[in-house]
């Protein structure tokens, strides 16, 4: 049986850990050929070798996505490994220590900006002009709940999140006439290494599990099988959409 993207040209940024990881494994599962890229260069070379553990050709690229000449190389892998690129989940994303805006250091602000916002921008800008040349194809930003509602004490991430919606809706509209569909996912709290170094304190956790409406943070795989919709034929008509996966949480 043919395989959902059997041969496709999947480029997941963010590869080495949590939602990255799942995604990966589950486009490998899927038959399709991958680039994966961190700034994590061991964890992400893990991922690829469990790729390539599931028939999947892999390659992987160092990318720190706050810098555009590396999203630029690493597009160029995917073109030089396999000949195009047909998918893109750009997902790299880091939080910062919570506090209110007027205790954010300056420093901070750039460094979550430079990741989660500009970081998604070079992503996009090098990708869509492989995927123009290639006659089309699809892009998933990974936004968040954050991206479509204000939560106390982590403004900064918000505020990114927001901006990676407004870029995907945005960007949406300006390549959807070139066969590029560009869609958000919006995660709710997702059992990954950065939301439980903030659920260090397992009543944090307890607390944060039981304010989702279903009563737990959702597994990478469930993000991940997501993902994949997106990415795929079954979501042909959604355009510049956040898809919200959440557990109930932005329901209320
Ligand atoms: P994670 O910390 O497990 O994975 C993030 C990966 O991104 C790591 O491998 C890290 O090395 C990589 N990374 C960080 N900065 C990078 C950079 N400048 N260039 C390249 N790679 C970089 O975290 P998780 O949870 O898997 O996060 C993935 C995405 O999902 C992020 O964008 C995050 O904001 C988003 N998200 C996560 C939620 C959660 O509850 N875990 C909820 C909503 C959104």
């Amino acid at each position: 049986m043919v395989k959902r993207f059997d041969k496709k040209i999947v480029l997941v940024t963010g590869a080495a850990s949590g939602i990255g990881r799942a995604t990966a494994l589950a486009f490998a599962a899927e038959g399709a050929q991958l680039v994966l890229c961190d700034v994590d260069v061991a964890a992400v070379g893990e991922t690829t070798a469990m790729a390539r553990e599931l028939g999947a050709p892999a390659e992987f690229i160092r990318c720190d996505v706050a810098r555009a000449s590396d999203c630029e190389a690493m597009v160029a892998r995917a073109v030089d490994a396999f000949g195009g690129l047909d998918v893109a989940f750009n997902n790299a994303g880091i939080n910062i220590a919570a506090a209110p805006i007027g205790d954010v250091e300056e420093m901070e602000w750039q460094r979550i900006l430079a990741t989660n916002l500009s970081g998604v921008f070079y992503c996009m800008k090098y990708e869509i002009a492989v995927m123009k040349r290639g006659g089309g194809g699809a892009i998933i930003n990974t936004a968040s709940v954050g991206g479509l509602i204000g939560t106390a004490g982590i403004t900064a991430y918000c505020a990114t999140k927001h901006g990676v919606v407004g870029l995907t809706r945005s960007a949406a509209l300006d390549y959807v006439k070139h066969g590029i569909r560009i869609n958000a996912v919006c995660p709710g709290g997702t059992r990954t290494p950065m939301l439980m170094e903030w659920c260090k304190d397992p009543e944090v956790e307890r607390t944060a599990a039981a304010d989702t409406p279903l009563g737990r943070f959702a597994d990478p795989g469930e993000i991940a099988r997501t993902v994949l919709f997106l990415a795929s034929e079954d979501a042909s008509f959604m355009v510049g959409h956040a898809l919200v996966v959440d557990g109930g949480l932005t329901a209320r």
